[in-house]
């Protein structure tokens, strides 16, 4: 068996992942082990010497760090909401806020640090820019990786887990999509934006540092962040794109090409490849979600349901994402949610391998992370993420592709504290917690008659046993005087 690292290694033998820098040598892939140090002692391979992970048989490679908290390449990291020098101790929640009501230095701490991320070349990470096969150079003897910035490995990530599998020149496969259409959807995009939060706060220095949502299900026309002082306005001479007096005018889009890296039996290198659009004129009458819509998928009480896809009915998750009606029913005509709010970005926004290439990509997964937040505080018992049986790797146990170390979908299943954020965001349904308002009110007003009624009987026992105590006390009851 082959043996590999810690932390885990077994996506070195697929390349299904992005690629620790300190494993892109020659060595590392013709070997297929890779065991960096977390610190500056040479000899403390995959941390073994300091005691925070192992090289283990790929079989084995599971829990990262074993039972502790240690998570990244070379176990130099915790697992997200745990901090510390030896990840032991639970991290203070940062709180996302809805981008509409960040105070004005919020905000600009937010979009410099999106600005930072477009240009930084990642420090640990870089993409491959061949399938496996093709990774060594036999020629110069030199491996096929590419730099790639903090914000162009966001989109890149998320370009190749859609991307069509190559079966061969001209034969791409089309049927599998690792994040979205299965109940990894939600599990996915929730580990994306971690993984981002965590990049920007380290490139900005703030560990306190949250990403903010934005509230889409407004049922407007508008978009509300699509302003020069937020995310990018329109151009007045072309209004597909981004207006000059935004910073996101100056971004070029990467993973765009899908058809031309099929053509060429290659993958997304990370080249700039034009400019970030938004489809406003096709727009129409198009309008948003709504909150009522919002609320109507949150009375799902399953997380899914089989067959586990675009068409599975009655599932919170395929409501969210956007191929039922917010109430669970299937049409197939319907295109909600989630999914409608990137058809109504349009543009770069329209298709999954390119989205992410615009910073409304961000805040759009927030708000749908924190409305599966509320759902989670609602059934998180009725729990019916499927084991077995869902598309290929969707599955409760299965890896998500392609983040690297592993993580499975039940890893981030869990309520978003644990994970170290919480939502600034009251998603109660009114018409709901106003029948729970009555409810209670009635609930409250029986006891209230019970223990006058427990009083009455009582006074009444005593004043045929000890009518001299009961003598003192004043005896109005609430039958007499009505
Ligand atoms: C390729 O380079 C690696 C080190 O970078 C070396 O170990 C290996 O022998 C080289 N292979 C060939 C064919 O030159
Ligand atoms: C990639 O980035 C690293 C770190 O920033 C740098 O040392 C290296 O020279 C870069 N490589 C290329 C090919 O640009
Ligand atoms: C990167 O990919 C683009 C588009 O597929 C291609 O035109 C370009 O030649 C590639 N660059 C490198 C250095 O491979
Ligand atoms: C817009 O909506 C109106 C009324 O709902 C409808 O008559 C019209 O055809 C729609 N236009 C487009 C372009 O969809
Ligand atoms: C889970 O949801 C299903 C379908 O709505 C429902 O029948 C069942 O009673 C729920 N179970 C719990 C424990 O809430
Ligand atoms: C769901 O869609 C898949 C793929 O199109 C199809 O094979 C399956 O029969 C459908 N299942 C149901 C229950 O409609």
């Amino acid at each position: 068996m082959m043996k590999v690292l810690v932390c885990s290694w077994c996506a070195l033998g697929g390349v299904r992942a992005q690629f620790p820098r300190a494993c892109s040598s020659v060595e590392a892939i013709e070997s297929k082990r890779c065991c960096p140090s977390p610190n500056t002692d040479p000899g403390d391979a995959c941390g073994a010497r300091s005691g925070r992970g192992s090289a283990a048989p790929c079989a084995r490679t599971r829990a990262l760090g074993g039972e502790r908290n240690f998570a990244g390449y070379d176990c130099g990291e915790c697992k997200f909401g745990w901090t510390g020098p030896t990840c032991n101790l639970r991290k203070a929640p940062v709180t996302r806020k809805n981008i509409m009501s960040l105070s004005v230095e919020e905000r600009q701490v937010f979009l410099e640090a999106l600005q930072l991320s477009k240009r930084t070349i990642h420090p640990q990470y870089v993409i491959a820019t061949e399938h496996w096969l093709g990774l060594i150079d036999h020629q110069t003897n030199q491996t096929r990786f590419s730099n790639i910035t903090v914000y162009d490995l966001f989109v890149w990530q998320h370009y190749y887990s859609v991307r069509d599998t190559l079966l061969g020149p001209g034969r791409p496969f089309k049927g599998i999509d690792f994040s979205h259409k299965g109940p990894a959807f939600i599990t996915w995009h929730r580990y994306h934006l971690l993984s981002l939060e965590r990049d920007l706060q380290k490139l900005i220095g703030d560990e306190n540092f949250a990403i903010p949502y934005w509230n889409f299900a407004t049922g407007s026309s508008e978009c509300e962040v699509c302003t020069d002082d937020l995310l990018g306005g329109e151009d007045p001479s072309d209004p597909s794109l981004i207006s000059p007096r935004s910073a996101f005018s100056d971004w070029g889009i990467v993973c765009d090409s899908l058809d031309e890296y099929n053509r060429l039996v290659t993958l997304c290198n990370g080249t700039r490849e034009g400019p970030l659009r938004r489809g406003r004129r096709e727009r129409h009458n198009f309008t948003l979600p709504t909150m009522d819509d919002v609320h109507r998928c949150l009375q799902l009480r399953d997380f899914d349901s089989p067959p586990y896809f675009t068409n599975s009915t009655f599932s919170f998750r395929n409501a969210l994402e956007g191929f039922d009606k917010a109430d669970g029913e299937l049409d197939n005509a319907v295109t909600g949610l989630h999914n409608l709010v990137h058809d109504f970005l349009s543009g770069t926004n329209a298709l999954p391998h390119s989205a992410a290439n615009d910073p409304v990509f961000v805040v759009l997964h927030a708000f749908t992370d924190a409305i599966f937040e509320e759902w989670m505080r609602r059934f998180l018992k009725n729990d019916s993420f499927p084991e077995e049986m869902a598309p290929i790797g969707h599955n409760r146990h299965f890896n998500m592709v392609p983040f690297f170390p592993p993580v499975t979908n039940e890893e981030l299943y869990i309520p978003s504290i644990q994970l170290g954020y919480s939502y600034e965001l009251d998603l109660t349904d009114p018409v709901q917690s106003q029948a729970v308002f009555l409810i209670a009110g009635s609930c409250l007003a029986l006891l209230v008659l019970i223990a006058l009624a427990v009083l009455f009987a009582r006074q009444t026992r005593r004043r045929e046993y000890e009518p001299l105590v009961s003598a003192g006390y004043p005896t109005v009851k609430y039958t007499e005087e009505a």
